[in-house]
């Protein structure tokens, strides 16, 4: 049976087959080069996407509207501000309102179970653009660019996540490693790890996929033999700031500099990062860290972020084109 997923909302990558992922990355692959090549074909005239934000993206916004563009659909920004969804009225409410005018919705905010809401009463796909539990369009794009910069098959590669490892990128990375098969680690203080369910939940997936998914204290034990390292910030959006300093000082060991990369033992690792990356102070909330904290960069050192081996602009590009191929799978 070929693959259908016209219809289908993107929530989390559980809801997925590997063979579903494989499909979305081989279509992406095909809208980059048709791209590159000025062959790219509109698909999708005609169809109204809604975008809805709680939180702020540079991104996953743009990645949405010029996928939409590009294959001739209209595109609506919904920011923080501006709407009334889960001010003055429900999120159920606004998926029936939302699903009566457009084709498809995306959101990100905070709580997954909202996106899931959407989802149910909308009658229309809904993307999740990021929630604190989850990223996945992000991971569609990892993986995409991993398969640029090796050529291992997916199953075949190991990488390591370093920091936060409850975070929604852990998380996401974690599931769609064990969904992909690949041999993933994850390298956090233990009070960073995420819950047992958790942890039992990929294991669970892992096992019928040929994955490993480990947790590790140790930074240099969880980085050894990877192709990738892989970083997010500290503390996510959403997050209380007052934690800044103690997740600064649980986190220190973890950052990933030149000595962690050395430490892999593989003098090809590329560095990974889905951005917005705290590498130096020349931001507004770098600098308030610097003052306050004393330090000018936090999970990854400005040489490594700057390095040969950092491919965070190729992940980046490729979010438009990850997100293109599920705007085309499931509304073309
Ligand atoms: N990686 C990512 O989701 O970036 P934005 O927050 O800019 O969308
Ligand atoms: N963990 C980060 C990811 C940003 C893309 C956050 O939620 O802020």
């Amino acid at each position: 049976m070929p693959i259908n997923l016209r219809g289908r909302s993107v929530l989390a990558l559980e809801d997925f087959t590997p063979a579903e992922l494989r499909l979305l990355l081989d279509i992406a692959k095909e809208l980059k080069a048709a791209k590159r090549g000025g062959l790219e074909r509109p698909r999708l005239s005609g169809k109204n996407i809604v975008l809805i934000f709680e939180k702020d993206s540079t991104r996953t916004r743009s990645g949405f509207e010029v996928a939409a563009y590009d294959q001739g659909a209209h595109v609506t920004y919904m920011g923080p501000s501006g709407s009334h969804i889960g001010q003055s009225e429900t999120v159920k409410d606004t998926a029936r309102v939302l699903g009566r005018m457009y084709d498809a919705i995306e959101f990100r905010g905070f709580a997954q179970a909202d996106v899931e809401v959407l989802a149910r009463y909308a009658g229309v796909p809904v993307y999740n653009g990021l929630t604190d539990e989850s990223h996945p369009t992000q991971i569609l794009a990892d993986f995409m660019t991993m398969r640029e910069f090796t050529h291992k098959h997916l199953s075949d590669i190991r990488f390591a996540f370093m920091g936060d490892g409850r975070n929604n990128m852990a998380r996401s990375l974690a599931v769609g490693a064990a969904k992909i098969g690949m041999h993933f680690t994850i390298g956090a203080p233990e009070e960073l790890w995420p819950d047992e369910a958790f942890r039992l939940h990929v294991d669970q997936i892992a096992k019928t996929n040929g994955a490993s998914i480990k947790f590790e204290a140790d930074a240099v034990a969880a980085v050894k033999g990877t192709d990738f390292i892989y970083t997010d910030v500290w503390l996510s959006m959403g997050e209380d700031p007052a934690r800044w300093g103690e997740r600064i000082e649980l986190l220190r060991p973890y950052q990933v500099n030149a000595a962690l990369m050395a430490a892999t033992g593989n003098p090809f690792t590329k560095f990974m990062h889905c951005l917005p990356s705290f590498h130096n102070a020349e931001t507004k909330m770098g600098k308030d860290i610097e003052t306050r904290y004393g330090v000018s960069a936090m999970e990854v050192s400005d040489e490594v972020f700057e390095s040969p081996a950092s491919v965070v602009f190729d992940q980046a590009e490729n979010r438009m084109h990850t997100i293109k191929a599920i705007l085309i799978a499931t509304l073309g």
